[in-house]
């Protein structure tokens, strides 16, 4: 039996917005983060947007809206050029790393053993890592889904280890339904969280039950209640919902 884990509701900004839209949208989002005390919300800008959406959440006392980052470096300083350290993040209280985003491992050529170093290093620096995982729809129309995930799971995690539940997060996002409008179904997804959720008990034992596993994959508004119903799915990871306000306290309202 699976105690009550707290939802996370996690927006992913990608590489979209200005100062101007960054300010406002965590202004949105900052004001109301109180009416949601049942779950968490995080989000994460751009880099560059760091400052503003940071200071933004300072200047709204009382809110429990986190701050998040898409990606991070390993190391803690050096010759890495146009690369950014957990180190640097401290000033901005950064809570979530996102590591190995499908478009990172695509586009900019991260393997699990990559993602599995960041994770390491954002657990040292006191960050809790988002470690995503998901399979290209060449995998799941071969019907092998299921040995994809725990594959890319298990190497993903390789040497990662925990003190509490709450450090670490897995987002479940299958490549085909990302940026799609096509999100998947609960009945495509509820077998793969079940083989997470046992993957996880399987490393870190009772701790495993409570880590957050999150569903991402053109979630809105609409899909939200039907989706949450799943079982082991603890959340959600957003993005296209998550650049507007309506739409990301609209994910939140029908999560409660
Ligand atoms: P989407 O993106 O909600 O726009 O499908 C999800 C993600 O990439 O995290």
């Amino acid at each position: 039996m699976q105690d009550f884990v707290r939802p996370l509701l996690a927006g992913n900004w990608k590489m979209n917005g200005n100062v101007g839209f960054w300010r406002q949208l965590t202004r949105d989002i900052a004001e109301t983060t109180l009416d949601f005390d049942t779950l968490d919300m995080m989000v994460a800008p751009p880099f560059v947007g760091l400052g503003t959406v940071s200071d933004e959440i300072s200047m709204n006392m009382g809110t429990s809206l986190a701050l998040g980052v898409q990606n991070i470096h390993a190391e803690k300083e050096g010759a890495y050029t146009g690369e950014t350290s957990l180190t640097m993040l401290r000033d901005f209280k950064v809570s979530y790393a996102i590591v190995g985003h499908s478009e990172r491992r695509e586009m900019f050529g991260e393997s699990s053993i990559d993602v599995a170093t960041k994770a390491r290093a954002s657990l040292m620096a006191g960050v809790k890592p988002v470690v995503c995982i998901g399979e290209p729809l060449s995998i799941k129309e071969g019907g092998q889904t299921e040995d994809y995930i725990l594959h890319e799971l298990a190497e993903s995690l390789r040497g990662v280890f925990i003190r509490s539940a709450d450090d670490l997060v897995v987002a479940y996002e299958p490549v085909w339904a990302i940026g799609s409008g096509q999100a998947a179904t609960p009945h495509d997804i509820a077998p793969v969280m079940l083989s997470i959720r046992n993957y996880l008990i399987s490393k870190y034992g009772e701790m495993g039950s409570g880590v957050r596993i999150l569903y991402g994959g053109s979630v809105k508004p609409e899909n939200t209640e039907e989706l949450m119903a799943v079982p082991n799915l603890n959340g959600f990871l957003v993005g296209g919902a998550a650049l507007k306000s309506e739409s990301f306290l609209g994910i939140a309202e029908k999560m409660r």
